[in-house]
């Protein structure tokens, strides 16, 4: 018998999993660049954190949850996303003041799966807690914006729009529930269940949406201070020369956001799943945790998503060295190669004894820009260098060798 992986998930392995390696390391350069620490969160949480902080009423409360008992009789549910948990573990450290948190890893939805729509997929984020300036929501939306263009990803475009706050949006549910009860006649199932329980969702859905294009905005109904906020948050968006497109739709899949929402989108995807990545404030999302309220920003980006936009295949990283081992000196080879990659030098050679020859080939399908011969030469305390661009070769001592490869 032989197992495949679970429907909706991926094997990423080489060359795929070098996009991902180079992916995952920008990553963690840009978020720190903006001053982002590190969060390592459980993959699960007790599923009333999903429930009341993503939302009853949303898709990935109702249908895409992977909500288990363990043994001991608790709910839980593998993480669908990582905001409520950023939240959760905030609450729970009791601390005040600002928490900007960087994350990554993968997330977990019952989707029904296509390209760029998995059951298990793989986000990076981040969550600005603590501040409710909108300058920390114009951060966040720059700092995505930089990471995916340095990324590569072609055609993007960031949409932006402010979906207002407890204050404006009851009154605006109001004008929107009216509009859409004129038009049941054109909303799907879903839909007509969301109408009363919760309306805006209407404008997210795939069927309906395209039949709405006159629907009241939400940006159209914002108080005072949801306004100002959203010209503060456009201004610094100009003025960090960050480009963006209005959306007045756009309202997103999760109900803890108010304010700002927005999402990045790689217009050249030729794929129903053109979101790269989204995000928003949600300054009620503690409250809905049973916490204080602290205020918070921030995104997620689909790294399944990005990756489909970058259809070249990475090089191999290349090796520093290739040990190329004559006769019976394996062991001598392994100790040399143990005392390079000590030394931090990224060394590779060959443990089933093949011709050199063969080694020699190897070397070159590595891209190692040097090769080592460890040969007789090694009782005197001396290997063969060999440049392989060069063909350069000399005699040297053991003890240089580190610093050989580092000069070329
Ligand atoms: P989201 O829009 O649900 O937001 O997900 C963010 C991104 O994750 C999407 O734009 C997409 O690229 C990727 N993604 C979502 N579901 C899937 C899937 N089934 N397969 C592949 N990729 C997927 C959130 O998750 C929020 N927590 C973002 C956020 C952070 N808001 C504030 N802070």
């Amino acid at each position: 018998m032989t197992f495949r992986a679970p429907k909706g998930t991926d094997d990423i392995l080489p060359p795929a999993s070098r996009t991902w390696r180079r992916l995952l390391l920008m990553w963690e350069d840009w978020a720190a660049r903006y001053g982002y620490d590190l969060v390592l969160l459980p993959f699960f949480e007790t599923t009333e954190v999903f429930a009341r902080g993503v939302g009853e009423s949303t898709e990935v409360v109702q249908k895409q949850m992977y909500t288990f008992e363990d043994k001991g009789g608790r709910s839980l549910t593998l993480r669908p996303e990582g905001t409520a948990s950023v939240v959760r573990a905030f609450l729970e450290t009791g601390a005040d003041g600002i928490l900007k948190a960087a994350y990554s890893g993968a997330m977990f939805r019952y989707e029904r799966p296509q390209a760029g729509r998995r059951r298990q997929f793989y986000q990076v984020g981040v969550e600005y807690l603590g501040s409710r300036a909108a300058a920390a929501d114009a951060e966040v939306i720059e700092l995505g914006y930089r990471y995916l263009t340095d990324a590569g990803v072609p055609g993007l475009s960031v949409l932006v729009n402010s979906i207002g706050d407890r204050v404006c949006r009851p009154a605006y549910l109001e004008v929107l529930k009216e509009y859409l009860k004129e038009r049941r006649a054109v909303l799907c199932d879903d839909s007509l269940t969301r109408l009363e329980s919760n309306p805006m969702r209407v404008l997210d859905c795939k069927v309906c949406a395209p039949r709405l294009s006159d629907a009241p905005s939400p940006v159209d109904h914002l108080c005072m201070e949801c306004a100002t906020h959203y010209d503060e948050v456009r201004a610094a968006l100009r003025d960090m020369d960050v480009p963006y497109e209005e959306a007045p739709r756009l309202v997103r899949g999760l109900d803890y956001y108010e304010r700002t929402a927005f999402e990045y989108v790689a217009t050249d995807l030729e794929t129903a799943q053109n979101a790269v990545g989204g995000g928003g404030r949600y300054d009620g999302l503690a409250e809905l945790l049973g916490g204080k309220p602290v205020p918070g920003v921030g995104f997620a980006l689909g790294l399944d998503r990005m990756v489909l936009t970058l259809f070249e295949v990475e090089e191999l990283e290349p090796l520093d060295v290739y040990i190329v081992v004559a006769g019976d000196r394996r062991g001598d080879g392994a100790k040399l190669a143990s005392n390079l990659r000590y030394e931090g030098i990224r060394t590779d050679l060959d443990v089933e004894g093949r011709s050199v020859k063969a080694q020699f080939r190897a070397a070159d399908r590595r891209g190692a820009a040097t090769a080592l011969v460890v040969g007789d030469e090694w009782d005197d305390g001396r290997v063969v260098v060999k440049d392989l661009a060069t063909g350069r070769q000399e005699v040297i001592l053991k003890e240089e060798v580190a610093a050989w490869t580092r000069r070329t």
